[in-house]
């Protein structure tokens, strides 16, 4: 696949969450039709305005869908008892099928202690230590939102990754290590050969280049760029960092004139986490609600 610059097809996400959520729509439909109301819950510690626009908009999507949103929200200065006692609150809330701690919390607050005391079967985000287990034993559970998004983009734009190379560019405990573990799996739209590289791997473009779809998972504005990339890649951006209220990417703009196919600088990988995070809620409240297999 040789690439032209300006030619490289766009993957927003934004077709690939709406997909999502149009195939979630009568499982949330049948829910409601049987009593089951979902519910997803979020606590917020603090007042980080990103954190909190970011619990502002899933509130928003979950009351748009149907749920009910339950909320809490603690003061920046809250103790760890103070949030396990948060999250002992929505373990036990009969109407919160599922729920998050919103990350990241400040600093007095042990955010990994606190994620072990979530209930495993409400952890919208996929992240407590179970689920992660269940993820590498290839178990059912909800699985990371992120990993999920970028695997669901990927399968909707005909980017088949079976038999070959993907190479990830971080292994973060929310974006690179599970989408290595997710994409590795024995399925169909995952079956890759996966390669993962970080700070310990000093001459790390010699796998970008060879790889033939690269994920961006560093956090670190413009780390990945052409001169890393083989013609006709394709790229997911995943990484971001904000500074004020300017995202920068890890995808240096220029890699457009090298992918056969790539994320939008805005509007690839975010939706597509969002509409997962919704996924794992309607399943979380399938089981609760004793539906089907789920
Ligand atoms: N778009 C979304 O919806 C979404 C959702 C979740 C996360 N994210 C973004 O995804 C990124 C990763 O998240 P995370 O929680 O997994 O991050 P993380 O825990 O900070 O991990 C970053 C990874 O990148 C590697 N890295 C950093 N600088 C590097 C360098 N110069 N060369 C090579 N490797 C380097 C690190 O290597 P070491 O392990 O060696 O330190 C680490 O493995 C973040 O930017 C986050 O904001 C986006």
């Amino acid at each position: 696949m040789a690439a032209h610059p300006g030619t490289a097809r766009t993957m927003a996400g934004q077709p690939v969450a709406e997909a999502v959520f149009a195939a979630l729509a009568p499982r949330i439909e049948a829910l409601r039709a049987r009593g089951h109301t979902p519910g997803l819950g979020t606590i917020l510690v603090g007042d980080d305005s990103a954190s909190a626009g970011y619990v502002r908009m899933k509130q928003e999507k979950a009351t748009e869908l149907g749920f009910t949103a339950p909320h809490l929200h603690l003061r920046a200065d809250a103790t760890q008892a103070d949030v396990l006692a948060a999250v002992a609150q929505m373990n036990d809330a009969d109407d919160v099928d599922a729920f998050l701690l919103q990350h990241p919390t400040p600093p007095q607050v042990d955010f990994d202690a606190a994620l072990l005391a979530v209930d495993p079967d409400k952890d919208v985000d996929g992240l407590h230590p179970l689920n992660m287990g269940r993820l590498a034993l290839g178990m059912a559970g909800p699985v990371p939102c992120t990993p999920a998004g970028i695997e669901a983009l990927l399968a909707h734009y005909d980017v088949a990754i079976a038999g070959r190379e993907v190479c990830i560019l971080g292994r973060g405990t929310t974006l690179g290590r599970p989408l290595a573990l997710l994409l590795s799996q024995k399925r169909p739209t995952a079956n890759a050969a996966v390669t993962v590289v970080h700070t310990g791997v000093a001459d790390w473009p010699r796998y970008t280049r060879r790889a033939e779809v690269v994920v961006a998972a560093a956090g670190v504005p413009g780390i990945l760029r052409p001169e890393h990339l083989t013609p006709g890649v394709v790229v997911v951006g995943g990484g971001v960092r904000y500074e004020g209220r300017r995202l920068l990417p890890d995808v240096d703009e220029r890699c457009e004139d090298v992918a056969a196919a790539i994320t939008p600088r805005i509007g690839g990988v975010g939706p597509t986490t969002i509409a997962m995070l919704f996924g794992n809620a309607v399943e979380a409240a399938e089981r609760r609600a004793g539906v089907g297999a789920a």
